[in-house]
């Protein structure tokens, strides 16, 4: 067997019982991987999201419940604007190319983030992959697109200090629960394992609630050449963590 095929099980060095139920990903280095290339940046941008599908393919395989990805920030529109428009476009092809397959695969894909600021055509693409994928059971697909974690929070703020003045809310119920329920990820448990390539070690405003407790593993390897090897390596290094939560 090739060592591509064995890579579809679990490797036996995994415990099953012990893997992350939810994976978060940066996805940093397709400027610096194509530029290594002599490529413009866009054709990292491409080859980056054929990695992102092989991922999940592989999160499928290998049984995690939920991935969320960062595709764009809310600070991402300070590009040059032909990268921007190349990426929105490219996040459209690539739902309506990948749409059927992820129905049959039982992936039920998310968004989160300001969707109103994006182009309409986009927008069209997000609500019917969102919607057809809805009944899904399979794992849980969340891609942060026009995301930023202040605005995230802000808007939740914002939320319940209206639920707040209509009376339905008072303020003294205000908790992490109930805050919770007004973030993005309200129906899903916080990130166990949070992976950022390309070597930086920064959250760029990614998750930052969710983030409270996650493992934080961070790999040089920009993020076209993120395979399944190296998605094994960040799971063993997970699985060697001690997660203490505060206790001892
Ligand atoms: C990540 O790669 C993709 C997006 C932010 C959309 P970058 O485009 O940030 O690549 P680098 O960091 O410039 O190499
Ligand atoms: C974070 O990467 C955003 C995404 C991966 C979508 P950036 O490349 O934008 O982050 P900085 O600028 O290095 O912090
Ligand atoms: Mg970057």
């Amino acid at each position: 067997m090739s060592p591509k095929l064995i890579l579809q099980e679990l490797p036996a060095d995994l415990d099953r019982e012990r893997l992350p139920k939810h994976v978060a990903v940066i996805m940093d280095g397709n400027g610096r991987w194509a530029k290594r290339q002599g490529l413009p940046r866009i054709a990292g941008h491409s080859r980056g999201a054929s990695t992102l599908k092989e991922l999940l393919r592989c999160c499928k395989d290998w049984g995690i419940e939920a991935l969320t990805t960062y595709a764009f920030s809310t600070e991402n529109w300070g590009r040059p604007l032909e990268e921007v428009d190349f990426l929105m476009s490219l996040f459209e092809g690539k739902l309506r190319q990948e749409l059927r397959e992820m129905v049959k695969e039982g992936v039920k894909i998310k968004f989160m983030g300001n969707l109103q600021a994006l182009p309409k055509s986009l927008q069209a693409e997000i609500e019917r992959s969102v919607a057809e994928t809805e009944q899904n059971q399979g794992i849980r697909f969340t891609v942060a697109t026009n995301y930023g974690g202040r605005e995230e929070i802000v808007q939740a703020a914002r939320a319940i200090a209206s639920q707040v003045k209509l009376g339905q809310v008072q303020p003294e119920e205000i908790d992490e629960a109930l805050f919770k329920r007004y973030l993005y990820t309200a129906d899903v448990c916080d990130p166990d394992l949070l992976i950022r390539t390309s070597g930086e070690m920064r959250l760029s405003n990614f998750m930052l609630w969710q983030m409270a407790y996650a493992e934080i593993y961070i790999t040089d390897t920009l993020w076209p050449d993120f395979d399944r090897k190296e998605f094994h390596r960040a799971l063993c290094a997970y699985q060697q963590r001690n997660r203490r939560f505060g206790k001892v």
